[in-house]
């Protein structure tokens, strides 16, 4: 993506709520004292260290079941990786800002407003939407269209449960996701990166599409705020950009929106955005990929997946030339 290297100005970042290096020190002894034990196998010492950080940090439990249809079996990133490596604009630019920063967002209280072409729209907070429907953990890919990805076991439920719930009328073919903006809460707001707010968008068959996941928290707990608490998208078959993070609205509509990547450069970031090896971004390659963890040479020759692996999404493009709708 593109890296305009903005300043803040008069708005630097927040960093009233950076998590105290004590926390990661507490976190590494009692690693260290698991790896004594004799059960330091690999899952157990991922669960207990992301148990110790949940305690130290106080982020919060958020019981799901594990929906094994929804499961991938690469190594997962770990929590540490997925919540410090992180595109989150609103909060800067770099990979390491919104951990830094985003503890200036408040999650609570926080409503999300579904309208447009619906019978019923809606407004409902993050009780109702925790339970709108049972919670499930599901493992995905997340492949950013930069060439990096990860494998997060997020927790929700398939957004088509939402979208039912307002009654789309006939007209809905599209689906608009809005981001927060908010500059008291989100430093690079000020900045113009971006059109702000963080706009993305699906046609309606992608976004009722099982897959296709509004997410509420991951490794067992409520979404980290860098992660886009308290309530995101996930859509494992589509580049990273378009999972829109902390969103506040979702509109259904009769066009096709206008999304923020795509106003910010069309050339590069088009609607569809699948993930896609065969069709190079213009300024790289999408053929492999680099998982964050893995070390080595090995590490950046990660094949990338057609549709990141859910080749299941496939006849959704059925009959459309996927390097025009790129
Ligand atoms: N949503 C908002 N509102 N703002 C953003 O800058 N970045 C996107 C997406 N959603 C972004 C966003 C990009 S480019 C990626 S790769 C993913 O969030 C990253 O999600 P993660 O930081 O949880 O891995």
């Amino acid at each position: 993506m593109r890296n305009p290297l903005q300043q803040y100005g008069d708005h630097p970042p927040s960093v009233s709520e950076i998590t105290p290096r004590e926390v990661f020190e507490s976190r590494r002894d009692f690693m260290r004292q698991l790896a004594v034990g004799s059960i330091a196998s690999a899952s157990l010492v991922e669960m207990a260290s992301r148990e110790a950080f949940a305690q130290a940090t106080g982020g919060q439990k958020l019981a799901a079941m594990v929906n094994p249809a929804f499961v991938v079996m690469d190594k997962k990133t770990t929590y540490k990786d997925a919540t410090s490596y992180n595109n989150f604009y609103e909060f800067g630019t770099d990979k390491a800002d919104p951990a830094e920063t985003a503890g200036s967002l408040k999650t609570r209280p926080w409503t999300i407003t579904i309208e447009g072409e619906v019978k019923k729209p809606i407004t409902l907070d993050i009780d109702s939407l925790l339970k709108l429907a049972p919670l499930e953990e599901r493992v995905y890919r997340l492949r950013c269209v930069e060439g990096w990805s990860m494998v997060i076991p997020w927790i929700g439920y398939s957004l088509s449960n939402l979208l039912k719930k307002v009654e789309p009328t006939g007209n809905a073919r599209f689906v608009e996701f809005i981001s927060l903006a908010d500059k008291r809460q989100m430093p690079g707001v000020n900045s113009r990166v971006l059109q702000w707010p963080y706009t993305e968008g699906l046609r309606m068959d992608e976004a009722m599409h099982p897959l296709s996941l509004l997410a509420l928290g991951m490794y067992g707990e409520v979404l980290p705020n860098q992660n886009g608490a308290p309530v995101r998208l996930v859509v494992p078959w589509k580049y990273g950009f378009k999972s829109a993070k902390s969103i506040v609205k979702i509109r259904l509509t009769k066009d096709q929106p206008r999304t923020s990547w795509n106003l910010s450069a069309p050339d590069e970031y088009g609607f569809y955005s699948n993930v896609n090896p065969e069709v190079d971004h213009p300024r790289w390659s999408q053929a492999s990929e680099r998982r964050i963890g893995e070390d080595g040479f090995l590490s950046r020759k990660r094949k990338t997946l057609m549709f990141n692996g859910y080749s299941e999404v496939a006849s959704l493009y059925s009959g459309m030339d996927l390097r025009k709708n790129y």
